[in-house]
């Protein structure tokens, strides 16, 4: 584990201009490129033919791990078979069973599914089925939506604006009626909390003074990410989610959780749904349902909300919404290979039974220099970090950066280091990520 950050390759700058990379900071990567090259199980490896562990599934999205021949096999039969076909007025089988399968191992009640083709476009598709839901029952003055500070849902207009990472979205503009319940996070008062704080339910009563201040007649929906993953592992105080579903339900607004990280298997159920109790009327998915293989997201849904929305004519489209690659045949069939994968090896609720281990594993970090808090729950975790005076995010990124020249990819997100390692995660390889990042933070001054 020796850091080699002062001998990395220098700059190929010249070959590397054209590609524009997202949420990247470009010129500082373009210096000392982290290029990977291939990747089995649990282990990318680099361009220079080094070994990194994935403590991050990639980016949230490989959870049965790498190299998984059966998608690879699926992907290719479907291509040689049948490349593409429409779904706007036609059909193929593939999307139909995918369907199915999911209602299969949803929450009760989401039994329809929408496809799209990434986390961002199964948000603003699951903004727009709320607000034709409502205007379909002729309640058409429910327009607002409200989301919650530093919340992630993607980067499409729709998304930018019910989040709330502020640098997300401060250079575009935004839609109207939009309002945001205030965060969970509180370092202060439940730093070093095993899973969920027991403080801090009472943040969802937030909701009744939005409800209060706009009216209920106006609110079409609110989304929250269950745990909110990308602002840097942000858990939901006992009872919080509950709450909501009772205040959301008592004024007839719709309750959207975002699962695109929390869906299959990350914190111990098939959804964090069904982790935590609590069934909202739409949720969206994406990342792990092709273990990031093909890219394709979905959203889910209550019957009711279709339902309503077919009262017209039968030969009347009732959602005027689709993607060219809705249901796309190759992503479909990565898809139901993923399914039975995560079936097989019961990787849906393996984050449960390891749980413990991995929770004993990262808080054993407590005392290492800077540490302000470690959050858990399920096969996810992070070590925050203070931040220096002046230079907030550096720290994060020294960390980030130093893993990955020891062999351990992680994320930072300012200074918090998230982690999220493949499903399949074995305790010894728990013990290596942990032994690779502790060994960063005591290295960062
Ligand atoms: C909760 C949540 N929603 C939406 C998205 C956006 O997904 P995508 O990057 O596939 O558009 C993400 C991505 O990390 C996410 O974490």
């Amino acid at each position: 584990m020796n850091s080699p950050l002062a001998t990395q390759p220098l700059s190929q700058a010249a070959d590397l201009d054209s590609f524009w990379m997202p949420f990247t900071a470009n010129r500082q990567f373009k210096a000392r490129p982290r290029m990977l090259q291939s990747a089995e199980g649990l282990y990318y490896t680099d361009v220079q033919g080094r070994q990194i562990l994935d403590g991050t599934a990639g980016l949230w999205c490989c959870n049965a791990g790498h190299g998984r021949r059966e998608i690879a096999e699926a992907v290719s039969r479907q291509i040689s078979q049948m490349d593409f076909a429409p779904t706007f007025q036609m059909g193929h089988p593939l999307p139909f069973e995918l369907a199915e399968r999911l209602a299969e191992i949803a929450p009760a009640g989401l039994n329809r599914v929408f496809f799209t083709n990434s986390g961002s476009e199964s948000v603003d598709t699951a903004l727009k089925i709320a607000l034709a839901y409502h205007r379909a029952r002729g309640e058409g003055t429910r327009r607002m939506l409200i989301g919650r500070e530093l919340a992630y849902h993607g980067v499409g207009f729709g998304g930018i604006s019910v989040g709330g990472i502020p640098n997300n979205r401060r250079a575009y503009t935004t839609l109207p009626h939009v309002d945001h319940l205030p965060h969970t996070l509180d370092v202060q008062n439940n730093a070093f909390t095993r899973g969920l704080p027991a403080q801090g339910a009472e943040l969802a009563d937030q909701l009744e003074r939005l409800v209060t201040l706009h009216g209920a007649e106006n609110i079409a929906a609110v989304i929250v990410e269950p745990m909110s993953g990308s602002a840097g592992v942000i858990l939901p105080p006992v009872g919080y989610l509950q709450r909501l579903r009772e205040i959301t339900r008592k004024h007839g607004i719709l309750l959207i959780f975002d699962e695109v990280i929390t869906g299959f298997g990350r914190v111990g159920a098939p959804f964090a749904s069904q982790r935590w109790g609590v069934t909202p009327d739409l949720m969206t998915v994406a990342k792990g349902l092709t273990n990031g293989a093909i890219p394709m997201g979905a959203v889910l849904l209550d019957g009711e909300l279709q339902e309503a929305l077919m009262q017209g004519p039968e030969g009347q489209i009732e959602f005027f919404h689709g993607y060219t690659y809705s249901g796309h045949p190759v992503a479909a069939a990565a898809a139901l290979a993923t399914l039975d994968i995560y079936a097989r090896e019961g990787l849906l609720t393996r984050a449960a039974e390891l749980e413990a281990y991995w929770q004993e594993a990262l808080h054993s970090l407590a005392g290492h220099p800077h540490v302000i808090d470690i959050r858990n729950t399920g096969l996810v975790g992070a070590v925050h970090l203070a931040s220096r005076d002046n230079a907030p995010g550096s720290r994060g990124y020294e960390v980030f950066e130093r893993s990955f020249w020891d062999g351990l990819m992680v994320r930072c997100t300012g200074d918090i280091i998230a982690l999220s390692p493949p499903l399949t995660i074995e305790r010894e390889q728990i013990d290596r990520l942990v032994d690779i990042l502790g060994n960063a933070l005591r290295q960062t001054a």
